[in-house]
């Protein structure tokens, strides 16, 4: 027996963002006269809103002043933004209570531990293509990955597939890297198929802010017997900017138990063993984002990147490149032309118009012919990067 776990072998050898990350360095010395704009990976460019700015600044005061410091919190997140988290559900249409959310540092690592509740070596589904994070926790926590695809045929929202069985299938709604929603009919079939199964859903909500068309469902939750079948993991990054604080949730409704235990009850014990929750002062930041005036101010930030979102897809489709997105997600996701693969259109859009973008082949094996554009950047930034990546892919 060895002492390193070789399962890391699996994973590719550079994770996408930091192969892109470094990509654009090396470029950026060897020419050092050229001004670089990243489309790539889904970091904000807007400052926090006050509000929650503001939030951060008292509730830091409030460490030094008499009475006011705040140790370690309870393990599942104050009550206040499990509270205010609650509200803000059943504002869309799902019923929580505060006892089934808890906060945690950030989506990414809720997506890794998460796994530790369920057996080694169990099947997982997952799409493709999708956030590169779902495939990696499961390659490390030695589990066996079926894909259920996604692509122009259905409108990158893969449906339940009727033979294959699994014990966790994973969701992302709107779509990263795609900007696919789901509606309710779609999510139903899921549910269905989950319970037919007593398969377990992990729905990624992260880009929930983002959904403006009516009737489009924010969370599974609001789709009836999900509370059965389904865990929600949530984050504060794209919607208030807390990509560098740190801030999410998973939510472990009571009604979900296999096997006669309730996952609720197992998510609190794991917490409390190996975590202890995100800064208080964070935790406050993000109450900030949920209740007005932040609640508006982060909304209107999320309009201003999905305005240049809808306006990326438009130059797009009116130069005659095929994309999806930009609707209801920061993200386009569009077709490489003139038969480049993704790696190679990145090249060539870094070298000849400055931009970094997101290759489709790091998404997954159907994401390859794909490349991500993301809206989360200065307007102006769009705009030329718009302009300077039409020039390069009218000339093809
Ligand atoms: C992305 O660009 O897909 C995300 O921002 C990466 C992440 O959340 O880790």
């Amino acid at each position: 027996m060895g002492l390193l776990d070789r399962r890391f072998e699996g994973l590719e050898s550079s994770y996408l963002f930091s192969e892109i990350a470094s990509r654009a360095r090396r470029f950026a010395k060897a020419h050092p006269e050229r001004e670089i704009i990243s489309l790539g990976v889904g970091d904000l460019a807007l400052p926090l809103a006050p509000s929650v700015c503001e939030a951060l600044v008292l509730a830091s005061r409030e460490q030094g002043e008499p009475g006011g410091f705040k140790g370690y919190g309870p393990y599942e997140g104050r009550a206040f933004l499990r509270e205010a988290l609650a509200s803000d559900y059943a504002r869309s249409g799902a019923e929580l209570s505060s006892e089934e959310i808890f906060i945690n540092d950030g989506a990414k690592n809720a997506l890794f531990s998460l796994l530790s509740l369920f057996e080694p070596g169990i099947t997982v589904l997952i799409p493709d293509p999708v956030y590169p994070a779902y495939l990696d926790a499961n390659i490390l926590a030695g589990n066996r990955a079926g894909f259920i695809e996604g692509g122009p045929e259905n409108g990158y929202l893969p449906s339940p597939p009727e033979s294959a069985a699994a014990s966790l299938v994973y969701l992302c709604s709107p779509g990263n890297p795609t900007g696919a929603v789901y509606d309710a009919d779609g999510l139903k079939a899921w549910v269905s198929w989950a319970l037919e199964r007593d398969a377990v859903i992990i729905f990624d909500s992260a880009y929930r802010s983002f959904i403006r068309e009516c009737g489009l469902p924010k969370s599974i939750y609001e789709i009836e017997g999900a509370k059965e079948c389904a865990i929600e993991i949530g984050s504060f990054s794209k919607s208030a900017g807390f990509t560098g604080l740190r801030c999410g949730w998973a939510v472990f409704p009571m009604a979900l138990e296999r096997e006669g235990v309730s996952l609720n009850k197992l998510w609190r014990q794991r917490i409390a063993v190996s975590e202890n929750g995100a800064p208080y002062v964070v935790q406050r930041a993000a109450l900030a984002s949920l209740e007005e005036p932040g609640a508006s101010e982060c909304a209107r930030a999320a309009d201003f990147y999905l305005n240049s979102a809808r306006r990326i897809a438009a130059a797009l489709k009116s130069a005659g490149i095929s994309c999806t997105g930009g609707l209801n997600s920061p993200y386009v996701w569009l077709e490489c032309p003139a038969g480049l693969s993704s790696w190679e259109l990145f090249d060539m859009l870094l070298e000849r118009a400055g931009v970094v973008c997101t290759p489709g082949a790091g998404f997954g094996r159907r994401g390859e012919g794909r490349c991500r554009l993301s809206a989360f950047a200065k307007a102006e930034d769009c705009e030329r990067a718009l302009g300077r990546m039409l020039e390069v892919l009218n000339r093809l």
